[in-house]
């Protein structure tokens, strides 16, 4: 079966869909630079599936090796772009980093595969979205300025992809755009990496269940929800791995109706800050230390997808449900303070 070119691989969504994709039969090569993951996983890979993938190591900002690597490697079919920087609160103080890392990387690539066939999987999020003025939020919602540069970066990939859709028929190109992608593989081998103190909720909850964080704090509780919290689309990691495989297939199989197509990822449900919390602590038997605190900058107040476009056309749906997503993300957190896999 195919090759396909996997950026970010080592990284959480990458490492689990590198892991979908040899269960599906595909051969993943993966680029990372480490600067934000473990080499460690490709061992964890090879526990899970018998196959460690094969791997390259350096920066795809650097134009040269990008171009000398797909030249080197005319057998790379596919590709799934991982690589990114993505940390919301990160990228408004580092913005020239964002932008550099983000578009560099994207544009390296563009243009080293502009001599081929290529089908091209982007990793996009429903940042594009902003606050939506209707939910649940279809792809043909409205982008609105994003709040972030971490959102820009996105916001401004997609139009680059669709603008090189339009300009060459050799690229063949599906973004994905993600809720919250939480949980871990059942196996509790791969799982979500956060260097230094997590930003997203669901690390921080089990950091905090393990005994590294003090306490949960709820990000506000005066917003118009039905308990005050913020309500999100969380989604199981390995789902949302089976989406990028459904993309690439549909691709393979040329039933794109488009050069450029968008799909929302996710499960459909919106879920309050405080259901997660009641959802972990009914998963796991684990009592949570939380309180209520201020809200945080830059926050919407509810999102969740209609994922129907991703039914129908990706033949592609959520099968994982709160409880596993809880369920698999503490087993990771104990198996990685038990284990100390990556030392
Ligand atoms: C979820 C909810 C917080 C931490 C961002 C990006 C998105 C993707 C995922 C990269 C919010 C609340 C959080 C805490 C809390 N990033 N919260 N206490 O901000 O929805 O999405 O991360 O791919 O693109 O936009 O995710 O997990 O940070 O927050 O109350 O300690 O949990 O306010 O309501 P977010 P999150």
């Amino acid at each position: 079966m195919s090759k396909i070119l996997v950026t970010g691989g080592t990284g959480y969504i990458g490492s689990h869909t590198v892991v979908e994709l040899q269960n599906a039969g595909y051969t993943p090569v993966i680029i990372d630079n480490l600067s934000n993951s473990n080499k460690g996983v490709l061992k964890q890979i090879a526990s899970i599936t018998g196959n460690s993938p094969e791997f390259h190591e350096f920066d795809l900002c650097n134009e040269q090796k990008v171009i000398e690597f797909v030249k080197n490697n005319p057998d790379i079919t596919g590709l799934i772009h991982f690589a990114a920087s993505k940390a919301v609160g990160e990228s408004v103080e580092e913005p020239i980093k964002y932008y550099r890392n983000n578009f560099f990387s994207l544009l390296n690539l563009l243009n080293a595969f502009k001599d081929r066939d290529i089908n091209f999987v982007f990793s996009s999020s429903c940042t594009v979205y902003g606050q939506p003025k209707e939910l649940p939020v279809t792809e043909s919602a409205p982008v609105q300025k994003a709040e972030s540069p971490y959102g820009n970066t996105k916001q401004v990939a997609e139009e680059i992809l669709s603008d090189t859709a339009k300009a060459f028929a050799n690229y063949h190109i599906i973004a994905l755009r993600y809720f919250n992608p939480v949980g871990a593989h059942a196996s509790a081998l791969i799982g979500e990496l956060p260097l230094g103190v997590p930003q997203n909720l669901v690390p921080f909850i089990t950091q905090t269940a393990i005994g590294k964080r003090e306490k949960v704090t709820v990000f506000g509780n005066d917003y118009d929800t039905p308990d005050g919290s913020a309500i999100r689309d969380y989604i199981h990691v390995v789902d949302l791995a089976k989406a990028h495989v459904a993309a690439i297939k549909r691709l393979e199989e040329h039933k794109a109706k488009a050069n450029y197509e968008v799909f929302n990822i996710g499960t459909g449900k919106g879920l309050s800050v405080l259901e997660i919390i009641r959802a972990f602590e009914s998963s796991t038997g684990v009592k949570l230390n939380y309180q209520i605190g201020p809200r945080r900058a830059g926050d919407i107040e509810k999102v969740w997808g209609d994922v129907s476009k991703s039914l129908t056309e990706l033949g592609w749906k959520a099968e994982l449900d709160v409880e596993e997503m809880m369920r698999s993300a503490w087993a990771w957190e104990v198996y990685l303070k038990e284990k100390n896999p990556f030392g």
